[in-house]
């Protein structure tokens, strides 16, 4: 065969890659389960480059030069189990297969395992950025073996987006890797997206900031450093006017959002890590409250006690959401790029940290200035504990706190709920706190159930003996 690397499943983010890679100069081999998607794309866009039309997995594998390198696109799961398994009958050994669906880690684990056994060269990669990004330039975090990296690395780099002439896409680390980094992206993105929504919600609903001139403050927003994708996109949905209704688009879509799992999939993984990514699992928990529709519909009856506004509602409270907003979404961050560490640890995974801030800052949903002040603080010190202890973010989060502190309270007192801001706030607040309520908590687990104890000075572990004398004594 002849061609350099093969794309099957054209659904649209296929479709587009395939096209990405011809655009690039690469002869690509297509394949689809139904010709007709293949069809389809070479009808549309085959003049966008160098195509090669198969039909069968047999003549895909034909097509392309040896190792063949081949990339998977189509629906995480099962069907991409069959895919694998299929292209793996028809390769030999040292071809590499690249799965760039939203696939579980753990999935991908269990499967460059497997591949491995069969002497192919597994590579999960995570692929973010839309319809759009496929196209144009996608951020792309692929994990496997490093020698396998080196073959389909600078193919994958050509292809991605560019950010200061640095490609957004690097060897994220081994198995798994590159697909839990996509995941965690995912969930940032959830709650970026919710944090977002909230700022929305309070300018509307305590300062009565209607949707076309709330898009003039996300555009003024997208100036400084909440400058991202997402706050891009939020200007445009909320100036859309619907044609039929001349309402807000915003105002006639359905109050319930959707999720196809790679959000809850974060926060069960951070779960089992023991690692509090607060921040993301209420912003899955908001979407799912959002689709609980028996329970919002019996709840619109609820009281709501005495709920007042503020009378200062004006640039003044504009600027307290932003800012509040602004620091959500670093403690966001902080636990998302700590549910990473714990990952990193537990799968005994070499990831840098900095370099996925620097893949991130272009091609993909989370893409944002402010990642590149992440990679700043990686590269200043490449073992900090948590991202807020990064001199430049410990400060803008002393210069957020007082403001975050007035939206959260606003929130309250309105009985508009913030759960993502704070959340944001309460992890901030117990980080800071000298003493937990923990001592407490193991106290009473020692009462109930000689589970010990730690003491603050002195070593070792004791229980006091509740039903007895109530002596101390060491476990
Ligand atoms: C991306 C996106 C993309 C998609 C997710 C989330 O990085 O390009 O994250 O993967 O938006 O599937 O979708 P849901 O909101 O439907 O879970």
């Amino acid at each position: 065969g002849t061609a350099d690397i093969g794309v099957t499943g054209l659904a649209v983010m296929g479709s587009n890659i395939a096209r990405n890679f011809a655009r690039h100069g690469y002869t690509v081999a297509v394949h689809n389960r139904s010709a007709g998607k293949t069809d389809a794309l070479l009808d549309e866009h085959g003049r966008d480059g160098d195509f090669v039309r198969t039909e069968t997995i047999e003549e895909f594998a034909a097509a392309l030069r040896s190792p063949r390198r081949a990339l998977v696109m189509v629906q995480a799961g099962a069907p991409t189990d069959a895919v694998i398994d299929a292209l793996a009958e028809a390769f030999d050994e040292g071809d590499i297969i690249i799965d760039g669906g939203n696939s579980l880690y753990t999935d991908t684990i269990r499967r460059e395992k497997a591949m491995a056994d069969r002497g192919i060269r597994f590579i999960g990669a995570g692929i973010s950025g839309g319809e759009e990004g496929a196209l144009e330039g996608p951020s792309i975090m692929p994990g496997g073996p490093a020698s396998s990296y080196e073959v389909v690395g600078p193919m994958l780099e050509d292809i991605s987006a560019k950010v200061d002439g640095t490609a957004c896409c690097t060897h994220i680390g081994e198995d798994g890797s590159g697909h839990f980094v996509k995941m965690v992206h995912n969930g940032i993105e959830y709650s970026d997206m919710q944090l977002i929504g909230e700022a929305y919600h309070l300018l509307r609903g305590v300062a009565g900031i209607e949707p076309a001139a709330m898009a003039e403050v996300f555009r003024e927003w997208n100036t400084g450093e909440l400058d991202s994708y997402l706050i891009e996109i939020t200007a445009e949905v909320l100036a859309q006017v619907d044609a039929e209704t001349g309402y807000p688009l915003v105002d006639v879509i359905v109050d319930r959002a959707g999720q196809k799992g790679t959000g809850r999939w974060t926060v069960k993984s951070a779960l089992d890590l023991g690692v509090p990514v607060t921040g993301i699992a209420e912003a899955v928990f908001a979407r799912a409250l959002s689709s609980s529709v028996p329970q919002r519909e019996a709840g619109r009856a609820l009281p709501s006690g005495a709920v007042s506004t503020p009378s200062g509602t004006g640039p003044e409270f504009i600027e307290d959401v932003r800012r509040a907003l602004y620091a959500s979404k670093v403690i966001a961050y902080a636990q998302g790029f700590d549910q990473i560490t714990a990952a990193t640890a537990e799968y005994g995974w070499d990831v840098a940290r900095g370099d996925l801030a620097t893949i991130w800052r272009g091609g993909c949903i989370i893409r944002a200035t402010f990642l590149d002040r992440i990679r700043e603080a990686y590269a200043e010190n490449a073992d900090l504990p948590t991202l807020l202890a990064a001199p430049y973010f410990a400060e803008a989060l002393a210069d957020c706190v007082d403001s975050w502190r007035r939206v959260v309270t606003t929130a309250v007192t309105a009985g508009i709920p913030a759960p993502g801001f704070s959340a944001a706030l309460a992890y901030y607040d117990g980080l800071r706190t000298e003493r937990l309520p923990a001592a407490l908590i193991q106290g009473q687990r020692d009462f109930f159930g000689a589970h010990t104890y730690l003491r603050t000075d002195r070593e070792g572990s004791f229980h006091t003996q509740w039903s007895g004398d109530r002596t101390e004594v060491r476990a």
